[in-house]
């Protein structure tokens, strides 16, 4: 059986090699364009790889010493096995981060923009987080008074779903999430604004700035054990400097936070 387990992950760890090389060849498409870009790109490099090498590592780990102790201490070797499937799924969510990262600064990324009703679109979202919310009794609060939105409906449903998982992963148990869309307007323009609002430990005002950065984390030690990677609110981004709009962060530490969304109506 647990050879069989051990073939299996393997096979997962072959598939998620077979992966890094395309992401690979999908950078150094990326880095050619200038200086700046190229600086950028090497800096994205050493991230990517530092934090590859952390789960590839465990895993290497774990799977040798775990093939001389399959017969011996099966106990043991079962609780190796789990370590592994937990640093396959974090390597596994990280490139995922990583090629939606690569697609969405892509300069030739194509929005499948289109007219759609948002309610619909929350109902989707409230159905996709009530179990895991409800695991931690976080309650979900949705008012919109924005009937059509249009954009990218996929895109539209990664930017907030990534904002109520930070919400739900960063806030205590019993906390108060609530997605609020309206329509607003600024220094003569008009948007339609979804803003997810928690009431939760809020992000100082050091880190605030800095949280849109890729890999970049506010609190590295809590962060490394729930096993965020930081990219979250960089995709976050991406998807609304793409749509032409713009986020925003604001918050206090200890009274929650407030992510902005802009989207150009
Ligand atoms: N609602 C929130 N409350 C408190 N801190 C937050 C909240 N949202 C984000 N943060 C902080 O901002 C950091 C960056 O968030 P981001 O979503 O980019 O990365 P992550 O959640 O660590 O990893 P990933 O989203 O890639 O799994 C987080 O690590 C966390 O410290
Ligand atoms: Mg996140």
């Amino acid at each position: 059986m647990i050879s069989f387990t051990l073939i299996v992950l393997i096979a997962v760890i072959l598939g998620l090699i077979w992966k890094l090389l395309d992401l690979r060849s999908e950078l150094r498409e990326q880095v050619q364009e200038n200086d700046e870009l190229r600086k950028r790109g090497s800096d994205f490099v050493a991230n990517v790889s530092h934090e590859l090498k952390t789960p590839l590592t465990s895993i290497k780990g774990y799977t040798e010493t775990l093939k001389g102790m399959i017969s011996k201490d099966p106990e043991k070797a079962r609780e190796f096995l789990t370590k592994i499937e937990e640093n396959s799924e974090r390597l596994s969510s990280l490139i995922n981060d990583i090629l939606d990262l690569s697609k969405i600064e892509s300069p030739n990324i194509h929005l499948e923009v289109e007219k759609f009703s948002v309610q619909p679109l929350l109902d989707e979202i409230r159905d996709q987080f009530v179990h895991r919310l409800s695991q931690r009794q976080q309650r979900l609060v949705i008012n919109s008074e924005v009937e059509e939105l249009a954009a990218d409906r996929k895109l539209v449903d990664q930017a907030l779903s990534n904002l109520i998982e930070n919400a739900h992963r960063y806030c205590p148990e019993g906390a108060l999430i609530e997605v609020v869309a309206t329509k607003t307007s600024e220094a003569g323009h008009s948007y339609s604004l979804f803003e997810v609002i928690d009431n939760g430990p809020g992000i100082s005002q050091g880190d605030l700035p800095r949280i849109f950065e890729r890999f970049y984390r506010a609190d590295k030690s809590r962060n490394r054990l729930s096993g965020g990677t930081g990219l979250g609110l960089a995709i976050v981004k991406h998807i609304m400097v793409s749509h032409g709009g713009l986020v925003r962060a604001s918050s206090e530490k200890g009274r929650g936070s407030r992510f902005s969304l802009f989207f150009p109506s």
